[in-house]
């Protein structure tokens, strides 16, 4: 076969197209998003605090209904199945699984039975000790600690019980909102390195949102960033990593590469209007 006729065929996991969201029927928080995941890849989105990416998560995941919101306009499609306003039963069924912002573990149970939570949504409920066994293979940490309340264990080995629970569900695609919020350096390198394995080994597509760009770009084979509920940029995580305004605003460099004050960025990030 003529090599030029080969046409590589991406199967899109997650296709989020031309999508609208409101709060109360009055707040419109998201203004026409567009964004794909490729099956298997792992996309970072960024964007400033109140952007509407945890917005975007709660669209995707089905959890929009319980703070009032909808989806007014557009489609979003997993694995080609139309799933906006559906019911989070519904999307779990699909195999999506969703790592909410600030680690809820239920911290009066034990870390083993937090993980078994999330056991019983994936078709294979009846899998449970070979789905803890691999993800005693990711963590071995929460293997030691399993008997332990989770209430009481530190914050970096909570969002390993968090992500853990969310792979018992053996997803085909993972949401993450902000994993690496207020954890030390070290442990978010350490989590990442096991989302990265996650991603190759059992092929999970990861949609990953994350304010920490420097972490989520290593990662991420693609990004995009948000801005007052839309997308403002987007395009391969090596050619974002050297966009002036990524660096700028998400990577906390000038043009000069001297390293600016957190409290500049803010500054900046509020003045800055993307779209003007
Ligand atoms: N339940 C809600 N009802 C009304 N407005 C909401 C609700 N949840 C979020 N919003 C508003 O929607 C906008 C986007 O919020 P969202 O939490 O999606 O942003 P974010 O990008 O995740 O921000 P952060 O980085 O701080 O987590 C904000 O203006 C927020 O006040
Ligand atoms: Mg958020």
């Amino acid at each position: 076969m003529d090599p030029e006729k080969i046409v590589a065929w991406v199967i899109i996991m997650l296709n989020i197209s031309n999508v609208e969201v409101k709060y109360s029927n009055i707040i419109l928080v998201l203004k026409g998003v567009f964004l794909e995941v490729a099956d298997e890849a792992v996309v970072c989105l960024l964007g400033a605090n109140g952007a509407g990416k945890t917005t975007l998560i709660r669209a995707v995941s089905g959890m929009l209904k319980t703070q009032l919101g909808k989806v007014t306009e557009g489609a979003i499609e997993i694995d080609g199945q139309r799933i906006e306003n559906k019911s989070p039963e519904y999307i779990a069924a699909l195999q999506v699984a969703q790592v909410m912002e600030g680690r809820r573990v239920l911290e009066h149970l034990t870390v083993e039975e937090n993980l078994k939570l999330g056991g019983y949504t994936g078709p294979g409920g009846g899998r449970l000790k070979a789905h803890l066994d691999v993800v005693y293979s990711y963590f071995p940490r929460l293997k030691e600690l399993k008997t332990r309340t989770s209430g009481y264990i530190s914050g970096g080995e909570q969002q390993m019980v968090v992500i853990g629970r969310a792979l018992m569900a053996t997803p085909k695609l993972m949401l993450l909102d902000e994993p690496s919020l207020g954890l030390a350096p070290l442990m978010i390198k350490s989590i990442y390195e096991v989302l990265r394995r996650i991603n190759k080994e059992e092929k999970t597509s990861m949609l990953v949102v994350e304010q920490n760009a420097k972490i989520a770009l290593s990662i991420a084979s693609y990004g995009y960033v948000m801005e007052s509920g839309r997308i403002v940029l987007d395009g391969p995580a090596e050619t974002l990593k050297d966009n002036e305004d990524v660096k700028e605003f998400y990577l906390g460099l000038s043009a000069v590469g001297e390293k600016k004050s957190y409290k500049d960025i803010k500054h900046y990030k509020r003045r800055k209007r993307w779209l003007s």
